[in-house]
């Protein structure tokens, strides 16, 4: 284990070797002295040896830290320096630990520890951040109570757990709850507060803060209705109630991640806080909705249960992305929210599963555990959790999850603790469930169907193809949730769960009256890719009948995505049956806007890529940039009255207001401007940019004529009226170089990135900019190789600055064997390229060794 022998920089870390800390701390004492240059941190830190524990190495972590000095029961100690931290002799005996160090905030553009945004001073220790603040033994699951002193001449002081003493140029804070260091915060700047409350269930009186720069304001109002709406919904769905006085939010504008959970203190990136009805599009609300939600969630699935170590990740991401998406079906409409995290699995976890950085939900080793931070162990993490609540019921799952916060509070856990609360709680054996999460990639599901004439089988085989390390993979439990319906397009058999436990098995279904047409993987009740030879026919009536909304949804999507691969493999026509048969759900009335908003959805450029390669066919994105292109306006041809309708009609009238609701009639309105357009030379986006009084409507119309190459105007206004606004900023960076067609993309993302405003140390703006243009698969996969050397030369350049934002970014490239050899060969190239800079960071080598492995 790294703790034991920390030599090499770039060592790796194994699950097999977790061994346990030494000691026990009963207290953490911290002294924040501020200084952009020379912060001096004071640590006294109660250790007592765990009688628990056989290791008496007294081995705590630190980096980029200055040692002042340290004493140990008040005598002057001398640690040994040792890479990544000291070793020091102690006694067999409870003692105190005193040290301080100094550390540069100012310096630190890495935003992990101790840094500085606009002035003001705020930390990020998740995972490994805590020891760039002290000298500590930085894992998961040391846990102590912290009491913090902050001295600084900033009005507004802040850290963990509950106020104590305040006054001129200082603040204490207290937090009673035995917490892990990833967990510490602190925050200090020239703040103002948007304030409310919240009263517990059991009448505890909760004082809510909202903190931002003077400017933001008036942008807290629906962070914080939905904070009130996430506590309330953790108590009546999860009987857990808030455990301290206070909860604080920060919105910090430079912040490599969404937000982070500290206890009592969470912190945000400021595009997850705020928004106004003239800045914040609907999909911005709803995103800050889940996050607000999520970070709030973690108070008790992350923080009160926290991780034995961070190969177990998952136990509280997975657990708590299934809570907020729990949260926002409830609070919205659960059909959509369901679809929408499906599209979010398919290209972001797929991708991931289905190439070179494959991993298990529980990866078993890792160099830089920040690489770890992904789509696997959080989407597919949070699927895990709905497969078990599907096979347990949710009754069972609700015992679990009261067994669960029970038998574990205050612990630092594993997936074994979790699954045995299930088996306990369920009375069910999860051995062969427990291979999910250890086996990585995406299983495929066949699809065989039978009928005599009375009763109809359904054979369903699975296989997972290899993956990095994982040659051989075992049959995994996955339950089936499959319906029947007659050629009427009536229910002949409700959903019920086929449980699958092997490679190959058949499931019977006796005594039909007619040839049933199968609904199978109702609402996606598993993370897989079903492969089945689907008929046309088949799909149209499930698109209009389907009782399952999500595979109504799917049933179109298929429709529309082999239409689009036959256009690619065999120039053929796009699908006239599948228009009619969307025309007609597109009008059905009582069917959810925002439903049909996602029915008249065209796949992905990169969902397109991976099909055709899944099929074995080497895409050619440009190709499918085009083609995609005409199915699009093919549709807006064989749709246009039906979406005039929609776009005249579908629009909520009234002031502005972000509602589920409302925000549906906006998408449906948005999506039929989107293809009308097309088609329409842009009259009718060019009148709704000008009279738009919100971002939804202003950037929808926008985003319409980008697409159709007439903006120039528009854009040019647009900046004019919000380049003083850095959230809206990056959406008119990234929504050029997003939406910029094989043409003239790379020359617009070079542009884009000269711009004065291209602040590249902001990862907002970075992630905006280049990230924008590495998700534009026409612009980045250009055959000259130019958006791979603009993308490698800008990771080059921000991997010594941010390794974390760099490394994360580098999976633009993950998809590079899909292409074809000349794209291959460039990629590769540009891989190598970074691969080879001096000094890279661990992070990117780490990821960029393992996609070119
Ligand atoms: N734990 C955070 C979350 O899931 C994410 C995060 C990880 C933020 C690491 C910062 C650093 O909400
Ligand atoms: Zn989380």
């Amino acid at each position: 284990m790294r703790d034991a022998s920390p030599q090499s920089a770039a060592e790796t870390v194994h699950l097999k070797d977790y061994a346990p800390f030494g000691y026990l701390i009963d207290k953490v004492e911290l002294v924040f002295r501020l200084d952009p240059e020379a912060t001096r941190v004071t640590s006294r830190i109660a250790f007592r040896p765990d009688p628990a524990a056989k290791s008496r190495d007294f081995f705590l972590h630190g980096e980029k830290l200055k040692l002042i000095g340290a004493r140990i029961d008040g005598q002057k100690a001398a640690p040994e320096m040792v890479k990544g931290g000291l070793r020091c002799t102690v006694p067999d005996a409870p003692f105190l630990w005193e040290a301080e160090v100094e550390i540069a905030p100012a310096q630190n553009t890495a935003l992990d520890g101790l840094y500085m945004s606009n002035g003001m001073y705020c930390t990020q220790c998740e995972a490994e951040g805590f020891r760039k603040i002290t000298y500590y033994p930085d894992r998961p699951d040391v846990m102590a109570p912290f009491s913090v002193r902050i001295e600084g001449t900033q009005p507004v002081l802040l850290s963990n757990g509950n106020p104590g003493r305040k006054g001129e140029g200082f603040a204490e804070w207290h937090d009673p709850w035995k917490k892990p260091a990833y967990l510490f915060a602190l925050v200090a700047g020239d703040l103002v507060c948007h304030s409310d409350s919240f009263t517990t269930r059991s009448g505890r009186r909760v004082a809510l803060g909202i903190w931002v720069r003077a400017g933001d304001l008036e942008k807290c109002g629906f962070a914080m209705d939905a904070l009130k709406r996430a506590m309330a919904w953790d108590e009546r769905v999860y009987g857990r109630e808030y455990d301290l006085d206070v909860f604080n939010i920060v919105a910090v504008d430079d912040f490599n991640m969404g937000a982070m959970e500290n206890k009592g203190l969470n912190i945000f990136n400021s595009s997850a806080v705020l928004a106004s009805p003239e800045t914040a599009t609907d999909a911005n609300y709803e995103r800050i909705e889940s996050i607000i939600a999520h970070e709030y969630f973690h108070n008790w699935t992350g923080n009160r249960i926290t991780c034995r170590d961070w190969f177990q990740l998952c136990l509280k991401e997975g657990l708590t992305v299934f809570r907020d998406q729990q949260f926002s079906a409830d609070e919205r409409s659960a059909p959509v929210q369901r679809i929408n995290d499906v599209l979010a699995l398919r290209g972001r976890q797929f991708r991931e599963d289905n190439g070179p950085l494959a991993h298990p939900v529980r990866p078993e080793s890792f160099v830089e555990i920040n690489n770890f931070y992904t789509a696997t162990v959080y989407e597919k993490g949070a699927e895990l959790i709905g497969m078990l609540r599907r096979l347990v019921g949710e009754d069972g799952y609700a015992r679990a999850l009261d067994l669960y916060f029970r038998r574990h509070d205050g612990q630092a856990c594993t997936i074994e603790d979790w699954l045995k609360v299930f088996e306990d709680a369920c009375d069910r054996d999860l051995g062969q469930f427990k291979l999910w999460y250890a086996q990585a990639g995406t299983p495929r599901l066949g699809v065989e169907e039978a009928w005599d004439g009375s009763t109809f089988t359904l054979t369903l085989t699975q296989k997972t193809p290899p993956t990095p390390g994982q040659a051989q993979k075992a049959p995994l439990v996955i339950p089936v949730a499959t319906g029947l319906l007659a050629p009427d397009g009536s229910e002949l058999v409700p959903t019920r769960i086929l449980e699958m436990t092997e490679a190959r098995q058949s499931f019977r279904f006796a005594d039909l009256p007619v040839r049933p047409v199968a609904s199978v993987l109702r609402g996606f009740s598993a993370p897989v890719i079903l492969e089945r030879r689907a008929d046309p026919r088949q799909l149209r009536l499930l698109l209009a009948h389907d009782t399952d909304p999500f595979n109504r949804w799917e049933a179109g999507r298929l429709l529309a995505r082999n239409s689009l691969l036959a256009m690619l493999r065999d120039g053929a026509d796009p699908d006239a049956g599948y228009f009619a048969a969307l025309n007609d759900l597109a009008g059905e009335l009582e069917l959810d806007p925002a439903f049909r908003a996602l029915c008249l959805a065209l796949p992905g450029q990169d969902d397109i890529a991976q099909a055709l390669h899944d099929g074995g066919t080497v895409p050619d994105p440009v190709a499918i940039y085009r083609a995609r292109r005409s199915f699009a306006e093919a549709m807006a041809r064989a749709l246009q009255p039906r979406l005039a309708a929609l776009y005249e009609y579908s629009r909520p009238e009234g002031p502005y207001s972000p509602d589920a609701g409302a925000a549906g009639r906006r998408a449906l309105a948005g999506a039929a401007l989107g293809l009308l357009t097309l088609v329409d030379g842009g009259g009718r986006a060019r009148r709704q940019y000008a009279a738009a009084d919100n971002m939804t409507e202003q950037l929808g119309a926008l985003s319409a004529l980008v697409s159709i190459g007439e903006a120039e105007e528009e854009l040019a206004q647009f900046y004019a009226q919000w380049k003083d606004d850095r959230l809206v900023l990056d959406k008119w960076f990234g929504l050029q170089v997003g939406l910029a067609g094989p043409e003239t993309a790379v020359a617009t993302a070079r542009t884009l990135s000269e711009h004065p405003d291209f602040s590249w140390k902001t990862p907002n703006r970075f992630r905006a900019v280049i990230g924008g243009f590495a998700a534009n698969p026409a612009g980045f996969h250009d055959p000259s190789g130019a958006g791979y050397g603009l993308v490698a030369d800008w990771l080059i350049r921000l991997d010594p600055v941010n390794p974390q934002t760099t490394a994360r970014m580098s999976t633009a490239f993950e998809t590079w064997r899909r292409y074809d050899a000349d794209r291959r060969a460039q990629m590769r190239e540009a891989l190598e390229r970074m691969l080879a800079t001096k000094g890279l960071s661990r992070d990117t080598t780490e990821m960029i060794t393992r996609m070119l492995g």
